[in-house]
């Protein structure tokens, strides 16, 4: 089955290689879902910024700037990844959040495109720059969509965007400054299925589009959803991609001009891509439930936890037998640190082929919001991570040392 091994190599074959916990990720897959984005908007000019908080691995960066695919930026720091990785600064746009000024003027001196979020930042984007550095605009268009409410970024209560409602003050700060506008952004959320609400937020971008001539593009994010579990089919990008792919062309005729048409997937590209590969160190047969203990925890895939998100769950040593048993799968970490949630968000029993201490057990789609999310709590080391290419297996990130959890602590008397 294609969930056990990854181009032709094990996944046992690759636990043994580089020990685990480990990230690994398929580079063919990262291939397939760019060019199944394309080809949903394939009449459309279209310009593909990978929402890199998804995956900063630097070789997964290579590999989107090798596919022609540009980056959406959050920090400096990934700012700065992305150039480490090969980018010039006009193929990133850094889209902060409520950021202090002085990581705009960073932005720009690199010479990437910003996408401001707020007015008082407009307001001081205008008195620095005027019309000499064009900008985007984050707008908050007031629509629900997203899988859960942690992930919604449009609603009206929203943090994110300078809210649909306030163009007139927009647009005195556009005028008194002469800022030059090329696009408008609008994010609705993550792990969106539905056409209708990608249609809905993008028809009150586009209605509130027609105040401002200077437009190059519309960047419409991203958010789509991919498939969870072998049953789930996840977004169907090509229905997608016809409705918000005419919607554009029947706005860009009404505005006179052809625009370019900008989405900034994150999920999309890299979630399917990635295994996060652990060992169960306990077979737990409690009276009341069966646990399996792995040798990793929320510190490296906190998305259960975080948001009760549903992880595929599977035993990579046993893929034949017929012997299968109910598991509640557990970290490592001390607090309740359980990876097995239904889809309704609440901790369940995953059904597995039965497993053994020192079995591999892998959790599927961690090649989003698995690596970038992990953290150093209870002191444990980040996972090491491997991306396969060309079915050769290479380590793109060594496993922390202690020297990793030490090296800016000062060591007072
Ligand atoms: N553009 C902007 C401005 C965003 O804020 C995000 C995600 C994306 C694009 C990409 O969204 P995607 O295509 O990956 O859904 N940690 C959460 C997801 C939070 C997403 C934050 N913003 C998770 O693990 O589900």
């Amino acid at each position: 089955m294609a969930y056990y091994s990854i181009q032709g190599i094990p996944l046992t074959t690759l636990a043994k290689q580089f020990g685990t916990p480990l990230y690994v990720y398929n580079a063919d897959k990262i291939r397939e879902k760019i060019s199944v984005l394309r080809s949903a908007f394939d009449d459309i000019s279209l310009s593909i910024k990978y929402a890199c908080k998804a995956n900063t691995n630097i070789s997964v960066l290579k590999l989107m700037l090798a596919e022609g695919v540009d980056l959406d930026v959050v920090s400096p720091q990934e700012l700065e990844l992305g150039l480490l990785a090969g980018y010039r600064g006009d193929q990133i746009t850094f889209t902060p959040s409520g950021v202090e000024f002085e990581e705009i003027e960073f932005a720009v001196s690199k010479g990437a495109i910003v996408n401001l979020d707020n007015l008082s930042v407009l307001e001081k984007f205008g008195q620095q720059y005027g019309s000499s550095v064009p900008c985007l605009l984050r707008i908050k268009p007031h629509v629900f969509g997203g899988g859960n409410a942690k992930i919604m970024t449009a609603h009206p209560e929203s943090k994110f965007g300078i809210s649909i409602h306030q163009k007139a003050e927009i647009l005195d700060l556009v005028n008194q400054y002469q800022i030059k506008v090329i696009g408008l952004h609008q994010h609705t959320g993550s792990d969106i299925k539905d056409g209708k609400t990608f249609e809905q937020a993008a028809s009150a971008l586009f209605e509130f589009a027609k105040d401002f001539p200077d437009l190059e593009l519309m960047d419409l994010g991203g958010g789509f959803k991919v498939p969870y579990s072998p049953e789930d089919p996840g977004v169907n990008m090509q229905e997608i991609g016809q409705i918000m792919g005419n919607a554009f062309l029947k706005f860009c005729a009404h505005y006179g001009k052809e625009l370019k048409l900008w989405v900034e997937p994150g999920k999309f590209l890299v979630s399917e891509a990635g295994t996060l590969l652990t060992t169960a160190t306990v077979v737990k047969r409690d009276p009341i439930k069966t646990f399996v203990g792995i040798n990793s925890g929320l510190n490296h895939l906190i998305r259960p936890m975080m948001y009760g998100s549903y992880h595929y769950i599977f035993n990579a040593s046993n893929e034949e037998d017929a012997q299968q048993d109910a598991y509640r799968v557990v970290g490592n970490i001390c607090e309740t640190d359980t990876f097995s949630f239904d889809f309704e968000g609440n901790q369940n029993e995953r059904i597995l082929n039965e497993v053994k201490e020192g079995d591999v057990i892998a959790f599927a789609n961690a090649g989003a919001y698995g690596f970038t999310m992990a953290s150093h709590y209870n002191s444990r080391f980040l996972p090491a991570e491997v991306l396969v290419d060309h079915s050769e297996a290479k380590l793109v990130r060594k496993r922390d040392t202690l020297e990793d959890l030490v090296r800016n602590q000062i060591f007072c008397d």
